[in-house]
């Protein structure tokens, strides 16, 4: 019932030939993909190129970030209105390296999330503990605030169009993952807390994605998972091949 999301978060890598490169190799090699979603977010400099290019294809755009306020004197950043206008239908948001190098909080999340939402993009809500957090039998605490600090004053209706991912910071980049088993206990809570925010038939509609060295090898186990709906994929996404081996799970 819930379509499986699989996105690449491409983070500041490819140039505008490489972007362009990448996209196409996807696109030949991933024929027609119907029963699962694909996203590609790529730096903000290469969505203009991209556009055309999967006009009418199964493969989405996305942006890895985005500005609360619709238009204004926020240099440097850039709006909601913005990224639909070049052809985003997704928005990644609080990835842990915003909240890591920019001092990105719930607080600044929350009001992107609900910015995206008003303006008919779907955010992708990055939530994740640190080493020391899991460690110290934490992660569960800290994840469950990061949601309910993030997702605060979303309507119930608008929650269906919004995607959670569980990205364990130390598994990001690090070719550590979470087990399947505990990533899935940690998506069980996530669903908790999701129908807490919302009701219980809202919360079995919301993909909630595994994120954090997430390849080839170990996507099929993970997303055999009940509760895991997608992954967000970044240093295999930028391998034409890894990718559409990733998309085309089993
Ligand atoms: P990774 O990154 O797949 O390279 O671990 C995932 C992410 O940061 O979204």
């Amino acid at each position: 019932m819930r379509r499986p999301l699989l996105a690449g978060n491409w983070k500041m890598n490819t140039s505008l030939t490489e972007g362009v490169d990448l996209v196409e190799a996807l696109i030949e090699q991933l024929g027609a993909v119907t029963d699962h979603e694909i996203v590609v977010c790529p730096p903000f400099t290469v969505l203009g190129a991209l556009a055309p290019l999967l006009a009418g294809t199964s493969v989405q755009l996305g942006a890895q970030n985005m500005f609360y306020a619709a238009n204004g004197a926020y240099t440097g950043e850039i709006s909601p209105l913005m990224l639909r206008e070049i052809g985003c239908v997704y928005v990644i948001l609080g990835h842990s390296e915003r909240r890591q190098y920019f001092g990105e909080d719930d607080a600044l999340i929350n009001r992107k999330a609900l910015a995206a939402l008003e303006h008919g993009l779907r955010p992708i809500v990055c939530v994740g503990e640190v080493k020391a957090e899991r460690d110290s039998g934490r992660a569960e605490e800290v994840v469950v605030q990061q949601l309910r600090g993030s997702l605060q004053n979303i309507k119930p209706e608008q929650m269906q169009n919004l995607v959670v991912a569980y990205e364990p910071v130390w598994a990001i980049g690090t070719g550590d993952t979470a087990t399947p088993a505990d990533a899935q206990s940690m998506h069980a809570t996530i669903r908790h807390t999701l129908a807490e925010l919302s009701d219980a038939a809202t919360a079995q509609t919301i993909r909630i994605q595994y994120g954090g060295s997430v390849k080839a090898d170990n996507v099929d186990e993970l997303m055999a998972q009940p509760d895991i709906d997608g992954a967000l994929v970044g240093g295999a996404s930028l391998k034409a091949s890894d990718f559409v081996r990733i998309v085309r799970f089993q």
